[in-house]
């Protein structure tokens, strides 16, 4: 079974995709090719693609959808003459519920049909924006999940249920536990640690409510 997988974030070996890439061929033990789709021409990498028998793209959400360059590529990519090729997601992203990503699932998984592609599913992971500013032991699970699809990945060729249904567990916030974790970030405390840090490294603290797309006067 040959394997290519594409990271499709705009970040590509910077962002917290590769992460989630680097752990699955971690725990595959095989060294799939990785292909960066932000320093790759589309054309040229959809018909290179046509090569593998499995596609695995791995991508961020951005604004609730597919980051601009993965959408280029989809419309660069024919549908597979040859029967028996398979295509599977990774969509990590901010917010920690599952269903931030919903809309994008069900395109994805009717766009690898639409390819002649058999549909591994997505894996989904909210919660993730920290992912490669955290030290190693705050991702431990994350990991170990990702080490576990990778491994099933490579023996059965396909995308382990229980831990895909585990990592996308958090469908929607109960009410309660969302006015939890508004208190929790107003404070600092949760994810938002992470991006504070990231603001203050970068001078950007002060302009963290800035709405640069807002109308004047709205
Ligand atoms: C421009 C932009 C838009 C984003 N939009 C969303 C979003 O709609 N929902 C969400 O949960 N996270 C969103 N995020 C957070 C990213 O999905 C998250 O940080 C992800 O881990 C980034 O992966 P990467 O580092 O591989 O690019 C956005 C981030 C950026 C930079």
């Amino acid at each position: 079974m040959k394997t290519l997988i594409i990271n499709g974030s705009p970040k590509a070996k910077n962002g917290n995709t590769e992460v989630f890439i680097q752990q699955f061929i971690k725990g595959a033990g095989t060294s799939y090719e990785v292909c960066y789709l932000a320093k790759e021409d589309s054309q040229q990498l959809a018909e290179y693609m046509k090569q593998f028998d499995t596609i695995i793209v791995a991508m961020p959400l951005y604004i609730h959808a597919m980051p601009g360059i993965v959408m280029k590529l989809i419309g660069c990519m024919e549908p597979a003459t040859d029967a028996g090729k398979s295509m599977g997601f990774i969509v990590q992203f901010g917010f920690m519920e599952s269903a931030h990503s919903k809309y994008l699932e069900k395109y994805l998984s009717s766009l690898a049909r639409h390819l002649n592609y058999n549909y591994l599913g997505t894996v989904v992971r909210g919660g993730s924006s920290g992912t490669s500013m955290m030290p190693d032991k705050m991702n431990k699970k994350l990991f170990k999940q990702m080490q576990i699809l990778g491994e099933h990945f490579e023996k059965e060729g396909s995308f382990n249920i229980e831990i895909m249904n585990e990592m996308a567990k958090l469908i929607e916030l109960s009410k309660g536990k969302s006015r939890v974790f508004q208190f929790l970030s107003k404070i600092g405390i949760g994810d938002s640690i992470f991006w504070n840090q990231m603001l203050k490294k970068n001078n950007a603290m002060d302009k963290v409510f800035d709405k640069p797309f807002a109308e004047k006067n709205a």
